[in-house]
């Protein structure tokens, strides 16, 4: 029996929730850190080729796939050939395994919202959140149990996730009407609070001098795209899924454009936030810049709070807001990771949407709790690391390959250009068929040697194979094994 395909109830809602998706705890958690361990201001520029050359190229190709072959990410790109399925599983199991513990981290911002109230970190932030919080083990090997705050707060964020999106397209229309215009009101508040502060000027100097020489080092580029590819959720499956909910003729190319541009713009304010409160906390604590920021995972949850406890006045408040906007900008993104997996299932084993999304969301609470134990974080970092830079890179490369080569890129751009309100030309071809693979593939396989020959951040041998060699085999294996499955017959 053909089911009718839910549909977004207008362009801006539409827009309003990929952008949703796009601005997340990528912008303001995962861009800075990332940004601190590939050289500060040398990171901006690979990160804005990164985004002229692949994040709005494959915005606007996911896009355009989704629009075209109304399906979620497997079942889009079944429809190019069904040997080409699992590509659009490996895309769904990347997200599901970010989302695993990306929930988490919401999590750690819930305990922390309330911390604010009362600045419960005291003087010392980074001995508070890896001791007091965390309780830290003494590495991977020692998972040493779990934190029953942290887990009870991913409870709470993973109940509030499967209520987000309990009718589709139906309920995160209304709440992306909330999760994106609410932080974006709060960030430009911290920019304000940021840029007033002593010291700002010299933490936007670190953050705005580019640096030539960061140019020649691969492990920086492939870094910029994983981040371009994770900030602006593509090759997770997202965008795709997202798309095909689109009424026929939708515009694509604006849409693609207004959604990176706004996702990047975000991510450039959220930059000139972070970093003027961190030029602040070296004046105030005589060190240079480049000294202050905890390095990781936890830069927000330490940096951030050290700089709220040197504030003149209302440091709880700003506290509080500061977590509220964690939360609010990581919610539209959670559920739009979810939805994409759902979606898939739904597409191939046809079951209905309370089932799939109640046997999802348990699913990945279950495999999180890995990351609520006390050396949890290890693996988080771990995890992180491979995902994004090897198994989403890997999906956008393919991405680009199958409709550079296979489909055809100018039959994709065709389409496009028919239904949108400006078109694109030449460059867009050989954006995907010919700069992003190079740039991708050469990264690639020089940051793989590396890593092989050199591991990762000095993770014991056996704690990288396992976590990231292993979560990149698991991802590959459950692709290949979902694509070969039969499921049900598509309407
Ligand atoms: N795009 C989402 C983020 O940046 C996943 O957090």
């Amino acid at each position: 029996m053909a089911v009718q395909r839910d549909t977004w109830r207008s362009r801006p809602v539409f827009i309003m929730a990929a952008i949703g998706s796009a601005v997340g705890l990528g912008n303001i958690w995962r861009f800075p850190y990332v940004a601190y361990a590939n050289g500060g201001g040398a990171f901006i520029i690979p990160y804005l080729v990164a985004l002229f050359t692949a994040g709005i190229p494959l915005m606007i190709l996911e896009f355009g796939l989704g629009s075209m072959m109304r399906g979620s990410a497997p079942v889009s790109l079944a429809r190019i050939k069904k040997g080409y399925e699992w590509i659009g599983w490996l895309a769904i199991l990347v997200g599901f395994l970010v989302i695993v513990y990306y929930a988490v981290i919401m999590g750690w911002a819930l305990v922390y919202f309330v911390y604010s109230l009362d600045l419960s970190w005291g003087k010392d932030p980074a001995n508070f959140f890896n001791q007091s919080f965390l309780n830290l083990s003494s590495g991977p090997h020692e998972l040493g149990g779990i934190r029953w705050p942290i887990l009870g707060a991913a409870v709470l964020c993973w109940l509030t996730i499967y209520f987000s999106i309990f009718r589709g397209v139906k309920t995160v229309g209304k709440i992306v009407m909330w999760t994106v215009p609410v932080p974006i009101i709060l960030l430009l508040v911290f920019v304000v609070r940021g840029l007033t502060l002593p010291g700002a000027m010299e933490g936007l100097r670190y953050y705005l001098t580019p640096d030539l020489t960061a140019l020649y080092n691969p492990q920086v580029w492939l870094a910029a795209y994983g981040q371009i590819f994770f900030s602006l959720s593509i090759g997770f499956g997202v965008m795709i899924t997202y798309a095909s909910y689109l009424p026929k003729g939708s515009d694509i190319v604006n849409n693609a454009f207004i959604t990176s541009l706004g996702n990047c713009g975000f991510s450039f304010l959220s930059g000139l936030a972070v970093f003027s409160v961190l030029g602040y906390l070296a004046q105030a604590s005589n060190v240079a810049v480049e000294k202050v920021v905890a390095s990781g995972p936890s830069l927000a949850f330490v940096t951030y709070p050290a700089a709220i406890n040197l504030l003149p006045f209302g440091a709880r408040v700003f506290g509080a807001l500061f977590f509220l906007l964690l939360l609010t900008l990581a919610i539209d993104s959670a559920f739009s990771l979810v939805e994409a997996t759902v979606a898939s299932v739904r597409d191939k084993w046809k079951i209905t949407r309370g089932k799939a999304n109640l046997v999802v969301c348990f699913v990945a609470l279950v495999f999180g709790i890995i990351y609520t134990t006390r050396g949890g974080l290890f693996w988080l970092d771990i995890v992180d690391h491979f995902l994004n830079n090897f198994v989403l890179v890997l999906v956008g490369l393919a991405e680009c390959l199958v409709i550079g080569y296979v489909f055809g890129a100018r039959r994709m751009r065709s389409f496009v250009n028919e239904v949108s309100d400006f078109t694109i030309g030449v460059w867009w071809d050989i954006c995907i068929k010919f700069i992003t693979p190079a740039i991708l593939g050469i990264s690639l396989v020089w940051v793989l040697i590396q890593r092989i020959t050199g591991g990762y951040e000095g993770y014991p041998g056996w704690a990288v194979l396992l976590g990231g060699g292993g979560i990149v085999v698991l991802a590959v294996t459950l692709a290949l094994l979902f694509s070969a499955s039969r499921g049900k017959e598509s309407d």
